[in-house]
């Protein structure tokens, strides 16, 4: 049995269909890359595998539990955790009380929460800054922060949406390792991202989405090569290193 099965999923906005009966299996343990031009509705997706928005139609089981409906904190608590596209950090808190604060929220006592917190923010490579306020920190350390807020209480299921967009190449370096590092001991992974070299570097499998429909399901290398896809990204500029912060 796949970790989550996706059947049939589908969102509207009005007479616009952003997510058209989509479906897909991630296994346990994978690094899925979910990639497709703007307005694909790879976004619209997460948001509805983490509750974050509810589906008009289909299913979603996790380990064979039907999840679809279920909001966002419940989501969280069974282990499918979101990562924003914008960034959510306490200004006024410490970076590592921002991550204190996340561990105990999710359930860790304070010893652990501590423990965890300078392992994280040693392992994101933000030792030096870990008691300056979130406020001080750079975009992209903000962003490091962030990861490890999710990864506390490591989730069953990490989605992430384009974590690399406006981020310093030297800390998209350091999020790749941390995803791959992670991944290699066992965590699953739902991976957005205009990043393709990023995207074919670390996951093996990708899924790409159109207009709402999923147009590819494979290795990520013969997605890339699909006719369909590559003419799905035409007339759109392919970013082939970092990504814009345009993306919606
Ligand atoms: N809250 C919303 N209300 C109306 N339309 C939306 C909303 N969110 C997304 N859309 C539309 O749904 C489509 C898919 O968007 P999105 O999921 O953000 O795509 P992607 O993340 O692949 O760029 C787009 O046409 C977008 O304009
Ligand atoms: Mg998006």
């Amino acid at each position: 049995m796949a970790l989550l099965e996706i059947r049939g999923v589908e969102k509207r906005f009005g007479g616009l269909r952003a997510v058209d009966r989509v479906g897909m299996d991630v296994a346990q343990g994978e690094l899925l890359g979910l990639i497709g031009p703007n307005g694909s509705g790879k976004t619209t997706l997460l948001n509805l595998l983490s509750g974050h928005m509810r589906a008009d139609a289909g299913q979603v089981q996790l380990e064979g539990r039907s999840v679809l409906g279920l909001n966002p904190t419940q989501l969280t608590r069974l282990g499918v955790l979101r990562m924003f596209q914008m960034t959510r950090v306490f200004n006024r808190v410490s970076a590592f009380d921002n991550l204190l604060v996340c561990g105990i929220a999710m359930g860790l006592n304070e010893a652990q929460a501590e423990r965890r917190a300078v392992e994280l923010l040693e392992e994101l490579k933000l030792g030096h800054v870990m008691h300056l306020d979130g406020g001080q920190l750079s975009g992209g350390q903000k962003k490091l922060l962030e990861f490890g807020a999710c990864f506390m209480v490591p989730p069953r299921v990490a989605l992430l949406d384009e974590p690399f967009a406006a981020v310093h190449p030297t800390m998209k370096e350091t999020m790749a390792a941390f995803i791959r590092r992670r991944n290699e001991s066992g965590q699953t992974f739902i991976l957005v991202s205009h990043d393709m070299p990023v995207v074919v570097e670390l996951c093996p499998r990708s899924v790409c989405m159109n207009a709402g429909k999923v147009l590819a399901d494979g290795p990520t290398q013969r997605v890339l090569n699909d006719p369909a896809v590559i003419e799905a990204y035409l007339g759109e500029e392919v970013d082939a290193g970092g990504e814009g912060q345009a993306h919606g």
